[in-house]
């Protein structure tokens, strides 16, 4: 090992005070569905239709998930002559517009996809051509209000050239491109969420909340599911929950709750975790097969209140215990302060929580999970 001293006497460590994004949107993180996780490109209007019946007679839409999104695959791989984006005639015979309509009628607000770049992801190695907005910002963004869009998911596949398809290390910077499609919906006049999904790279927790509502922290979750990456995403927020705030919040990706892959102890912890978090929590399973217990971990009033809360503050990292659990905590609007206790073994067991690892020695306590008021804490 390599012996250091470091003076950090006269160092100052500053946090940029940027403002959010200003226009008015996500003040606490978006809730709602989005297809990704359970279907990758591969969608359909009849599935479409069939995920969005199901969301909203499954009762969540009134717990906050009242977002329904489209991701990739949809789209056209040719403009108009008239520059304007287009979709997959094939796979939405009845238009975009008509989705937005539908999945509007059933009371959802509507989300619609695309990419930073010449062209938008895909799965099938980058080879699909389906259109990009870089170069179009404006047309696309006027496109997508005049659809019905609420809510806008942008991609940064092909950001850097046509033929280049996944780059995590861009030469190039990437927050011109997510500013010219804030600017571009700005313009519109129509309110719509802006999800930057750059995964993570050039750090944008510390410029995109003047950019967007959110931005992605990290690489995609999956497919598959796994709790390899649950730990990957939660290690890589641990230096930005502070960049959290209402408008502007750290996105650690769709949920993988009810699929396969997770046990239900991880899936519940992936779920209180991402909440207290305060990522957008987007459901992306198959909503008409969800079983009770997906359903339930889902629905959860308490954990779901935590993402709620109106402050829009993140837990930080406060300890870790080697290979036995972490302890993290943040501030609640009613002056309360949330904890998170992870259980790094896989077995259920005890684990010693000490208050002063949070800044008290005593405390009311109430099991956010359960609602279970304990009773006041002293000293662990
Ligand atoms: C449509 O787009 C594809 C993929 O980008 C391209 O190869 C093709 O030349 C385009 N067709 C027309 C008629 O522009
Ligand atoms: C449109 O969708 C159909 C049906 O999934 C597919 O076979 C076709 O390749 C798609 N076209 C484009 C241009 O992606
Ligand atoms: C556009 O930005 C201005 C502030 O720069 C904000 O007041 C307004 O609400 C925004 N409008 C939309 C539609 O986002
Ligand atoms: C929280 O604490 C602050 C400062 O101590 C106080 O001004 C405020 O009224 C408190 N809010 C609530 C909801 O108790
Ligand atoms: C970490 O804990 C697991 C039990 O969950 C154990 O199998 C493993 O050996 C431990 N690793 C270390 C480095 O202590
Ligand atoms: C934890 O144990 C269960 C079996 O009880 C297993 O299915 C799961 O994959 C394990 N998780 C990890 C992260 O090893």
């Amino acid at each position: 090992m390599l012996p250091l001293v470091l003076d950090i006497v006269l160092a100052t460590l500053s946090f940029p005070s940027v403002d959010a994004l200003d226009n008015g949107l996500e003040r606490t993180p978006a809730m709602g569905w989005n297809p990704y996780n359970a279907f990758l490109c591969d969608t359909n209007e009849a599935q479409y239709h069939a995920a969005a019946q199901a969301l909203a007679q499954s009762g969540l839409p009134k717990l906050g998930y009242k977002y329904f999104n489209i991701d990739c695959g949809w789209q056209g791989t040719n403009r108009t002559a008239d520059g304007v984006f287009t979709w997959n005639t094939t796979r939405i015979p009845s238009g975009i517009p008509a989705l937005a309509s539908y999945v509007h009628d059933l009371g959802l607000d509507f989300g619609v996809y695309s990419d930073a770049g010449y062209f938008s992801c895909d799965f099938v190695g980058g080879t699909a051509g389906w259109l990009g907005s870089l170069n179009h910002e404006q047309s696309d963004a006027d496109t997508f209000a005049s659809w019905g869009a609420d809510y806008l998911k942008y991609d940064n596949c092909y950001a850097v050239s046509p033929t280049d398809f996944v780059d995590m290390n861009p030469p190039i910077s990437l927050e011109p491109h997510f500013t010219a499609m804030r600017d571009a919906l700005n313009s519109t006049g129509r309110p719509i969420v802006f999800s930057v999904c750059e995964w993570g790279v050039q750090d944008p927790a510390r410029w995109a909340s003047e950019v967007g509502n959110s931005w992605r922290v990290s690489n995609d979750i999956g497919p598959p599911p796994s709790w390899d990456n649950l730990v990957r995403i939660i290690n890589q927020v641990v230096p930005i929950t502070q960049f959290a705030s209402p408008g502007a919040f750290n996105d650690l990706d769709l949920l993988e709750v009810g699929n396969q892959g997770l046990t239900t102890a991880e899936q519940e912890t992936h779920f209180a975790f991402w909440a207290a978090a305060k990522s957008p929590l987007f459901i992306s399973t198959d909503l008409t097969t969800a079983t009770k217990e997906t359903l339930s971990i889902l629905s959860n009033p308490g954990i779901i209140a935590l993402n709620q809360d109106v402050l829009g503050k993140s837990i930080g990292f406060k300890r870790r215990y080697t290979n036995d659990s972490d302890i993290w905590a943040g501030p609640l609007a009613d002056n309360s302060t949330a904890v998170v206790i992870i259980n790094w073994q896989n077995v259920s067991r005890p684990v010693t929580f000490y208050l002063s690892d949070v800044g008290f020695s005593a405390a009311d306590a109430t099991n956010v999970r359960t609602q279970e008021f304990l009773g006041t804490l002293r000293d662990s």
